[in-house]
């Protein structure tokens, strides 16, 4: 008798705590018609607009994909990485933000100013879900797939150059401190090898993998892991005291081309960043690496799904943020 109440108390208990996190979580979850009747045509306005900067300038698409990485590693995809600064201490501003090129926050820009000319739309899109339609928009106009994008993300109201610090992976990782950065965000390594496949298109500044290419000093020597013919022709591109703006295809084969050539490099010791050579290098990710150089199928799949997840973290919905007015100041 006593046991039996008990137990019904504690399914009691248990319905509550299960209704609750049911609740909660479709209360926080994106989803893909989230403005169907705010602003039906959010998708078109925005893919119109990034058409048309993308025929001005491919770096478009490589600046767009990297932007909204950047964005969502650093408090969640909230457009924070967007947020201009008055005094130098917002998230452009760290070292590894300074790079991203403008191209790809003019791109946000320019969406927001389209959605916002339909008087319909005026404030009601959120620039961190721009941010996404876009990305997906370039990946697709680079040749790559495109997909469903989840939406209803809000902005944030923070951005500071401390919470970049150990947010964002660098380009001398190791596989496990590149796995241990993406799982802090909910991502696997087969999403972290998808997603490295973004190296397929976009360039790179000679200062990010010079190191790889001469024997600076004895404890700084050639890659053994890069192709030496890559090296020569590295070289060639980055001279030592080389201007520091000149900038490099990553892929170095078909580098306007969303496609698997990024795995395919790999096999041949033409990754360019140490995080980029050491997923073909070692054992435990070199299986996926084969997979997706062989199978391009494969990769879209896996990139899809992956960017997904990405699209998801630390998102803010509801009532949490905001929409804002200027993409490049809260409100
Ligand atoms: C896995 C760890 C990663 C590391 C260590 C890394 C590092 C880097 C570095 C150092 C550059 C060159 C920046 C420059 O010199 O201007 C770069 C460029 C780029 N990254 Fe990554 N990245 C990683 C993952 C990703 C992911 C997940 C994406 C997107 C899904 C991405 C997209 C890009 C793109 C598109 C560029 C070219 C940017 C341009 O041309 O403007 N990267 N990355
Ligand atoms: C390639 O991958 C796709 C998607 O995972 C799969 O359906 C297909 O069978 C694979 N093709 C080959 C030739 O293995």
């Amino acid at each position: 008798m006593e046991i039996k109440s008990i137990k019904s108390q504690t399914f009691i208990a248990f319905s509550f705590i299960i209704l609750f996190f049911v609740a909660s979580a479709s209360a926080q979850a994106l989803r893909q018609n989230f403005y169907q009747n705010v602003c039906p045509n959010v998708e078109s306005l925005v893919r119109s607009a990034v058409q048309k900067k993308f025929q001005q300038t491919f770096v478009t698409a490589p600046a767009t994909l990297r932007l909204f990485f950047h964005d969502c590693f650093v408090r969640g995809c909230d457009a924070s990485v967007l947020i201009a600064s008055g005094n130098n201490q917002a998230e452009k501003d760290h070292p590894d933000d300074i790079s991203l090129a403008g191209d790809g926050f003019d791109t946000v820009i320019k969406a927001k100013a389209a959605v916002d000319s339909d008087p319909k739309c005026r404030n009601k899109v959120s620039c961190a879900d721009i941010l996404a339609l876009a990305t997906r928009d370039v990946v697709a106009l680079a040749g790559g797939p495109s997909y469903k994008v989840e939406l209803g993300r809000r902005d944030g109201r923070i951005s500071t150059i401390a919470s970049v610090q150990h947010n964002l992976p660098r380009p001398d990782f190791s596989l496990d401190q590149l796995n241990n950065m993406f799982a802090r965000h909910g991502l696997t390594q087969p999403d972290m090898i998808a997603l490295s496949g973004a190296h397929t298109i976009g360039f790179s500044h000679c200062s990010k993998f010079s190191k790889r290419i001469y024997n600076f000093n004895p404890k700084s020597r050639i890659d053994p892991t890069l192709n030496r013919n890559y090296v020569f022709q590295l070289r060639q591109m980055c001279p030592l005291r080389v201007d520091s703006r000149i900038a490099i295809n990553m892929d170095p084969t078909t580098p306007q081309t969303f496609d698997n050539a990024y795995y395919k490099n790999l096999q041949q010791g033409r990754g360019l960043f140490v995080s980029d050579q050491v997923l073909f290098s070692d054992q435990r990710s070199r299986g996926t690496v084969n997979l997706f150089a062989s199978n391009n199928t494969a990769f879209i799949k896996a990139f899809v799904i992956a960017i997904t997840k990405l699209g998801r973290v630390g998102v803010k919905t509801g009532r949490q943020g905001e929409i804002r007015i200027d993409c490049t100041r809260p409100n």
